[in-house]
């Protein structure tokens, strides 16, 4: 059988109601983490990867914004696409809206708000992409899980259920927004029905996989930063650090232009032109020092 190339998808709907009134005309994937728009961060995952073909989920208020940032994505040498959610049916429902785009590939899915950040993480990243059968998540340590999905580990750190925001976690182990499904994904999806709050569940989702014995769960170790941007807090939380790290650094975090640059899908005359139309920002002169082969690493 033919295997097919993981393609990306971006959940960046939802109402943003924690965000209010910031998300009253503009949705929250557009919101600044420090220097970029935080649908950037979510961009750079899924590039990191090795995903090239990207489609971006989102209301129908906000979809010519983020097609005026991101257009097709030719500029970062890859391929974007648009589809509406009407309404926040729940996080699965991006497998039924995204159906025709994945046409029988494997997906990955990332939540618009979803920040990921630490060493070894695009080995992960990678590892997750070549695997065709079955699925992998992430679980990080948190001391807020009930806000979660949580994963109940056995002794030998091997998953053995997931709970939906349970109000007595089992474990502090909370499933990321980051997930990756082989081609089973849309099928397995049709089969689910709407949550008591009127949601389609990805932890249910979760479940029918590890159910059949075909959920990895990587536990994101305490070297990782992990961050979903969605309260006035945590969207402070993630900006402070990202800021931090690159003014120690001098590199930048989830840089979209950059990364397309060091996998070699746009070349060094590409991103001089990006950079040049930004010049008056510090992100723009970043990118113009990596053309023009000022970048360290
Ligand atoms: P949430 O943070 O759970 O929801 P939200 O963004 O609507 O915010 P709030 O709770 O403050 O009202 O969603 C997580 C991410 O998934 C976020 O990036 C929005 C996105 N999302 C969708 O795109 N569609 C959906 O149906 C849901 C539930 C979320």
């Amino acid at each position: 059988m033919e295997i097919k190339k993981r393609k990306g998808i971006i959940l960046a709907g939802g109402n943003g109601s924690r965000l209010a009134p910031l998300t009253l005309a503009v949705s929250k994937q557009l919101m600044p983490v420090y220097n970029k728009p935080m649908i950037f961060y979510p961009i750079s995952t899924l590039m990191l990867a090795g995903i090239r073909e990207i489609l971006i989920i989102c209301t129908d208020r906000d979809i010519d914004s983020f097609k005026s940032l991101l257009s097709d994505g030719s500029q970062w040498g890859i391929y974007i696409d648009y589809v509406i959610q009407p309404q926040p049916d729940g996080l699965a429902q991006a497998f039924l809206l995204g159906e025709k785009f994945l046409k029988g590939s494997p997906a990955a899915l990332i939540l618009g708000d979803n920040l990921f950040y630490g060493h070894d993480l695009v080995l992960k990243l990678k590892k997750a992409n070549q695997i065709h059968q079955g699925s992998t998540i992430f679980s990080y340590q948190v001391n807020d899980a009930e806000r979660y999905g949580v994963v109940d580990f056995d002794k030998n750190f091997k998953a053995i259920s997931i709970e939906e925001k349970p109000r007595h976690p089992s474990s502090n182990f909370a499933v990321t927004g980051l997930y990756f499904y082989d081609q089973n994904v849309v099928e397995l999806t049709k089969t689910l029905v709407p949550s008591e709050r009127g949601e389609l569940e990805i932890t249910d989702l979760n479940n029918l996989y590890l159910l059949e014995n075909k959920l990895n769960v990587e536990v994101l170790g305490r070297g990782f930063a992990w961050f979903d941007t969605g309260t006035f807090d945590s969207l402070q939380q993630a900006s402070e650090f990202i800021r931090t790290i690159e003014s120690r650094q001098g590199l930048k975090i989830s840089c979209p232009e950059e990364i397309s640059w060091r996998m070699g899908w746009i070349n060094n005359k590409e991103l001089e032109n990006i950079g040049t139309k930004m010049i008056n920002s510090s992100y723009g002169k970043y990118l113009l020092s990596l053309a023009q082969g000022k970048g360290n690493i």
